[in-house]
Order: C-alpha cells, then structure tokens, then sequence
C-alpha cells in the first residue's frame, strides 16, 4: 500500500460509516493565534468540538498535514518527524466508544491488513475525579486478547493540545484517549525496557492510532462536561505506512525511501552508517517543503524563523555528510508527495528559489560569523585549536543564528557546559516570552475574539460597499487584543477614508443588527452571493453567516465557520488603530473592539 492508497482506503471506509470528507486545513491557520501551525486534525476543528453546528455534520473525516515544532529535537530516531498526514475521524456528539474502537479496529486489521496480534492496546487508568475508561477496556476485550491491553495514566493516555491535565489553559478541551501500537519482532528491548507499550522506549511499539474521547473543558474549578461528548480520532500516515509494510524504521518506508536514496546518491554516503543525519535531512526539507508551500519565507520570526531552522539543520547535516546538490534531495521529496499534494507541482518553483536562496544566505551567515571570530581572535586562532569563550560561541548561536554543531563544524572549540547554561537561560527567557504569546489558548474562543469575528464581517462588507466589489479579503488574523485584516487595494487609504469606514462600521453597531447562520449546498451560497474565503474541494454544504434583520436586505452574507455574536450592538464600539501596506497591491488594518480599546 502506498501513502495515497491508505488516505484513499480510510476516507472511503469512514465515507461508507456516513462521514463527510472535509479539507485539509492550511498548514500555517488563520484566525488561530495560539499556534504556529496546524498540529492536528482536530484544531480547525475546536468551535465544533465545543458544540457549534458543523455544515458538513456530526461525522466527519479527513487527512491533515500537520507539523510538531515540538518534536523538532527528537528527529534523528526510527519514528520521530515534525511534517506528518494526520487521517482524522470525528463524532461531534454522534457516535462514541462502542462505535469508534470497533470501526477501528475493523480498519486496522481488515482495511489495512495489519495481524490482530501484533497490535496493543493502552488505555486511561482514570485520573482525580475522572474515571478510569472501563467501557473502552470491555470493548477492546472482545477483540484483542487482554494481555495485550494496558492501562495507563494521564501522561500517556489523555489527549489535549497542552498535553496533560496540568498543562491545560483554562478553556482548553481534551479528555482520555485509546491508543493502538504496532509490535515490530525486528526490534530489540533495550535492558531498561518492558515488553509493553505503556513503559517500551526503544521503538519496538509504534502508536499508530489514537482515538480521544473530548468530553471536558478545563475551567478555573476543574474539568466539567462539554455539552456534547466528542471523538478525536488521529493516525499518522507515515506511521501507519511502517506497520503495514512491517518497517521498524518510518525512513526505510516506501515513501521516505527514494528521498534517502538521493541523500545517499548526492553525499556518496550509506544510510546504515548515517541514519541520524539522514533522517534529520529527510523530516526536515519535508517540513520546510510544505511550510514553503503555505507562503512562509525563512525569517527571524514565527513561522519563518521555524523554517529557517529547519532549513538550517538540514543545511548543516547534509554539509557534514560532504554533500553538494540539496536541489535533488528538494526535488525527490516534492516527487514523492505530488501523488497526495498535487499543488506541489504548481508551486515547485518558487519552493525550490526559497530553499536555495536560503542556502546562500546561510553560506554569507557563516562567513560573517567566521570574520567575527577572526577579527576578535585574531593571531590567537592557529589552526587546529581555535578555542573560543563560550560567551562568543552564544553570540554565534544568538546573532548571527548558527547551531551548535555548526559552530562545532566550523571547527570552534568552547566551554560546553557554560555554553549549555547560556543556551538554558537563554529558552527559560524564550519560553516565557512565547508562553506570553500563546497564552491566549482558548482564549480564541473568548468574548473578545468573537466579536472580533464579527467584526471583521462589517469591515470587510463596508470596504466593499465604499470601495466595490472586487474589493475582498486576502487574510485575516483575529486575537482577544485586536484584528487584523488584509485586503486587495492599490493605493493607500486616506485619513478621511479611514474615518468612514470606521463610522460605517459603528453605524452598524448602533444599529444593533441580528446575526444567524445557516447550512446551505454550497451552490446556493454562491447564488445569494455568499463572500468570503472557503475550501470548495470537499464542501457540498457551507455555513453562512448573515448580518441583518431576516425578511430585508441583509449588510453582510458571508461563509464562516463562527462562531458570531448574536446582535451587532454586543461590539459596543470599533476602532481603527493602523493601515499599512503589505505589498502585493495589499492593505492591511488593524483594528480592536469594545474593551480592546
Ligand atoms: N488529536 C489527537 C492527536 O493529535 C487525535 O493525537
């Protein structure tokens, strides 16, 4: 079975079970400050979760591409990468565990063909007031054999996207989850390992499969009971892909192994003598294929300072296997995807001009940094020891963005234990700063950002109504401080301009209009003249939102996933703070709301 021919075979088995095919997300969300990327299936998904009508359902299914910054530093092992496909099925208040764990397992084994007995099985030891999962532990007793089934606490068997309980951000939802692992007899234990997969380390059990049961939200008292009790279901592609062709190692699959062939061809090394670098070669230039393909350029910032390092790293581990041509790993990683991402032809390009120009910018980085060094060394630098302070060696690493090994390669010797107290300080700073950012959690979810949700339909709308039609919006980013909206227009808008668009926008306020939505076949949505963006691929039905008295002409109609406020009148006020230029003959304004201001 190829990549493709299991997506293929999941949507079409949960097709048949009364599931609707949604799209893949974008990698790089809109509207969802929280996070850099999209991590899982589930995260576009959240205001459904949490009881908001979905227009494809209660049943939905689909293949995510997603990307885990947090694994960044585990790629190097036989299981680990951050750019994955995510196959996601989910109940939004349908069907629960005694629907979900049998499909699944149907799936696995009839679908996939993978043996009953190679399969184990974790499930929730309960935790606090939470109940240890004694339903999903009957159903799976009736399948698989009980000394294959583990129970496990919530370090292992509780989904969220913070993790554990713990961690959750007041707001977050998650729940306990049931996961499937793979035995691979090729692997052996290490001394410290177990034979199970609950307390396995060495890569013998590989999760492949993981339903999650989201049925709470975390509040300042405690978990209490979302309206509806949801399935989450996620399994890696790649994953998956190493079960069934019974490959310990997800790189000597059948989708990784032509891109390690080219690493082997380009470097005139062997994989079995250079696994690590090898597969941080492969995750990585994946990865930084697809955040590419999603507009990001590499920078010193969010999403661009991610594939930078990215970049980077693969940069450095291709250079330390003396290879010359990272174009003809590039091009075999986009042939190798084009069967399941065919836009990936479309956009090979300019894919391929940001990964080179990146490379030289690297090449002129390290040079600068070398002067630095020399000019500060001078004569002290002979050859063959060329000791540097650790204190120069963060420098490297905090200004002019080398890693580590690539201070090392350019063959700089330093004090590694002062360095690593540097670099500890230097992420506790980062962390907190980044915790800062993201803290927002649900907070998406907040007053604040609906309103901001709504209000960005009455800007959008009275942009249009002073300046046309074939005004419409490029992006939108909204957060509880403020909104950020992008549009196309040619030149810049006045002092006086701004103030009208504002005005209109709190006329409408004022005029305190009613908000509803309604799920239409996407065809109709067109025909009444629907705005907005939307995936057309996989949607037959959409959701509308109206803004307007029902009976007249509505102000605004526009696709929307919500959720909205209920009457106009709740933004109370709105503000513009800044018009900028983009570039691109684009606008953008930010603007805040209510208390924002
Ligand atoms: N949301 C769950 C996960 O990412 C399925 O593992």
């Amino acid at each position: 079975m190829t990549a493709k021919q299991i997506i293929d075979t999941y949507i079409s088995f949960f097709q048949k079970r009364g599931h609707r095919q949604i799209g893949n997300s974008p990698l790089v969300p809109e509207n969802d400050p929280t996070t850099l990327f999209t991590s899982s299936g589930m995260q576009p998904l959240i205001p459904y979760l949490l009881g908001e009508p979905h227009p494809a359902g209660s049943r939905l299914v689909n293949a995510q591409n997603c990307f885990r910054a947090v694994d960044i530093e585990e790629v190097g092992d036989n299981r680990h990468s951050t750019f994955f496909r995510m196959l996601g099925n989910w109940s939004l208040g349908d069907y629960f565990k005694s629907q979900e764990i049998p499909w699944l397992f149907e799936l696995l084994t009839e679908g996939f063909g993978l043996p009953k007995e190679k399969l184990y099985v974790t499930v929730f030891n309960g935790f606090k007031n939470i109940e240890r999962d004694n339903d999903s532990y009957g159903i799976w007793s009736e399948l698989v054999s009980k000394d294959r089934i583990f129970f496990a606490g919530v370090d292992k068997n509780w989904w969220s996207r913070s993790g554990i309980p713990e961690n959750m951000p007041v707001g977050e939802i998650g729940g306990p989850d049931t996961e499937v692992y793979y035995r691979f007899d090729d692997v052996e234990h290490k001394p410290q390992c177990k034979d199970n997969p609950v307390e396995c380390e060495c890569g013998k059990f590989l999760e492949i499969a993981n339903s999650v049961f989201i049925q709470y939200q975390k509040t300042e008292q405690g978990f209490i009971e979302l309206p509806q009790k949801n399935v989450d279901f996620g399994g890696g592609v790649e994953r998956l892909l190493a079960a069934i062709e019974d490959r310990s190692d997800i790189f000597q699959t059948s989708l990784f192994t032509p891109i390690i062939n080219s690493i082997e061809q380009e470097s005139g090394k062997a994989y079995l003598k250079n696994k690590k670098e090898m597969r941080i070669i492969a995750d990585h230039l994946t990865a930084a294929v697809f955040i590419t393909n999603s507009g990001i350029k590499p920078s010193n910032k969010d999403q661009g300072y991610i594939l930078r390092r990215l970049l980077r790293r693969s940069f450095d581990n291709f250079y330390l296997l003396k290879g010359e041509n990272i174009r003809a790993v590039v091009e075999k990683i986009v042939d190798q995807y084009i069967p399941t991402d065919e836009y990936l032809k479309v956009n090979f390009e300019e894919i391929e001009l940001t990964i080179l120009e990146e490379e030289q910018n690297y090449g002129r980085t390290l040079q600068k940094a070398k002067s630095f060094i020399e000019n500060k060394y001078e004569e002290r630098l002979i050859d063959g020891v060329k000791k540097i302070s650790a204190q120069d060696a963060f420098i490297l690493y905090s200004t002019h963005g080398l890693s580590p090994t690539q201070i090392r390669s350019l063959g700089y010797v330093f004090d590694e234990q002062e360095f690593a107290d540097k670099m500890e300080d230097h992420q506790k700073l980062s962390r907190t700063g980044a915790q800062q950012k993201f803290r927002g959690g649900l907070a998406d979810h907040s007053d604040l950002t609906i309103m901001g949700h709504t209000a960005t339909h009455l800007l959008h709308q009275a942009l249009r109504s002073k300046f046309g039609e074939q005004l419409h919006q490029t992006g939108s980013n909204i957060t509880s401080e403020r909104i950020r909206f992008d549009f196309n227009f040619d030149r810049m808008l006045t002092p006086e301009e701004i103030k009208q668009i504002e005005n209109t926008v709190n006329d409408k306020i004022g005029e305190d209009l009613p908000v509803h939505f309604e799920i239409m076949p996407l065809t109709k949505a067109k025909q009444i003249g629907a705005i907005g963006l939307f995936d057309e691929k996989y949607q037959q039905d959409v959701k509308v939102y109206f803004i307007g008295h029902p009976g007249e002409k509505f102000y605004s109609v526009e696709f929307c996933g919500g959720p909205h406020v209920n009457f106009t009148g709740q933004l109370k006020k709105f503000k513009i703070i800044k018009v900028e230029n983009i570039g691109k003959g684009q606008k953008r304004i930010y603007a805040k709301v209510n208390d924002q201001i």
